[in-house]
C-alpha cells in the first residue's frame, strides 16, 4: 500500500520584489512528502532554504506553482484559513526555540490548546503527559531562561507536536545547540518519526541531515535529489529551460 501524500510541490517559484527589481529566489521546486517520510534539506546559506519552508508551512503563499496540502489546494486559501491550518496540521521548530519568555514551559506547551479552545483542565493534562515524553517532568515549572538550550528545544518540540500535526517542519532545530544536546534532539526526532511523525527539517549539519530517511539539496533556489520519489524528475520536454 503507498503511503498517503501529505505535502506536493508543483513547478513552484517564489519571486521577491526589490525595489524596482524581483528576485527569483525559489525556481521550479517539485517536492512530494509522503506520511512518515523524514526529509533533510541541506544547502548552503541564502540558498532558499527557510523560503521553501516558509511555504510548506503555509506561512507564505508560492508566487506561481500549485501546493497540495493534506490533499487540499492551498494556494487558494485566505490568511485565516492559512492560519487555521497551521495551528491544527503544522508543528514548528525552529533554530531560536521562539518560546514566550513570561511563561512556564508548561504553560508554552499549553498555547496550541488555548488556540484551539480546549479546556484549561485538559490543557494542563495534555501539555504536563508532553513535557514528560521529551523528558522534562522534573521542568515544568521552569521558565526559557532558567533552562538549558537543548531543554528549551525539547519544550518547543513538545509544543510543537501537542496538536499532533500531519507534519513537524524544523529549521536548523540544532542550530543553536552544543553537540550533545543537538543529538539528544535528534534522537527525539527519530523516536517521533518511528511513531509515525512525518518530519522535514532543514540543516547545514551533514550528521544531522544523515539521521533522516530522505535528503534533499539546495541549491540557488533549485532543490535536488537523487530520490526521485522526493523530488519528482520532470516529464520529458518539460521544464528542461530551468537549467540555469
Ligand atoms: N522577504 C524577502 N525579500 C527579499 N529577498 C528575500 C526575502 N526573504 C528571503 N530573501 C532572499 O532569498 C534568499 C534565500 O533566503 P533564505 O532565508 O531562504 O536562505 P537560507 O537557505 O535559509 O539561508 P540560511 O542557511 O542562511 O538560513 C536570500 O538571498 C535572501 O536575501
Ligand atoms: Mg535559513
Amino acid at each position: 500500500m503507498e503511503a498517503k501524500q501529505i505535502l506536493l510541490m508543483k513547478d513552484v517559484y517564489k519571486d521577491f520584489p526589490q525595489g524596482d527589481l524581483t528576485v527569483n529566489v525559489l525556481k521550479h521546486i517539485n517536492l512530494n512528502v509522503s506520511e512518515g517520510d523524514y526529509v533533510a534539506i541541506t544547502g548552503p546559506s541564502g540558498s532558499g532554504k527557510t523560503t521553501l519552508m516558509n511555504l510548506m508551512g503555509c506561512l507564505d503563499t508560492v508566487t506561481s506553482g500549485k501546493m497540495i496540502f493534506d490533499g487540499e489546494d492551498v494556494s487558494t486559501y485566505t490568511d485565516n484559513q492559512l492560519s487555521d491550518l497551521r495551528l491544527k496540521k503544522i508543528g514548528f521548530v525552529f533554530q531560536t526555540f521562539e518560546l514566550l519568555g513570561q511563561k512556564t514551559a508548561l504553560k508554552n506547551v499549553c498555547m496550541p490548546l488555548s488556540f484551539a479552545d480546549i479546556p484549561k483542565k485538559e490543557q494542563i493534562e495534555r501539555a504536563e503527559e508532553a513535557l514528560e515524553k521529551v523528558g522534562l517532568s522534573d521542568r515544568m515549572d521552569f521558565r526559557p531562561n532558567q533552562l538549558s538550550g537543548g531543554q528549551k528545544q525539547r519544550v518547543a518540540i513538545a509544543r510543537a507536536m501537542i496538536l499532533k500535526p500531519r507534519i513537524l517542519l524544523a529549521d536548523e532545530p540544532t542550530g543553536a545547540l552544543d553537540s550533545a544536546s543537538g543529538a539528544q534532539v535528534m534522537d527525539l526526532f527519530s523516536k517521533l518519526n518511528e511513531e509515525g511523525t512525518t518530519i522535514i527539517m532543514i540543516t547545514h549539519d551533514r550528521d544531522v541531515a544523515s539521521r533522516a530517511k530522505r535528503r534533499a539539496l539546495m541549491k540557488d533556489g533549485i532543490l535536488s535529489s537523487e530520490d526521485t520519489a522526493l523530488v519528482p524528475l520532470h516529464r520529458s520536454g518539460e521544464g528542461d529551460e530551468h537549467e540555469s
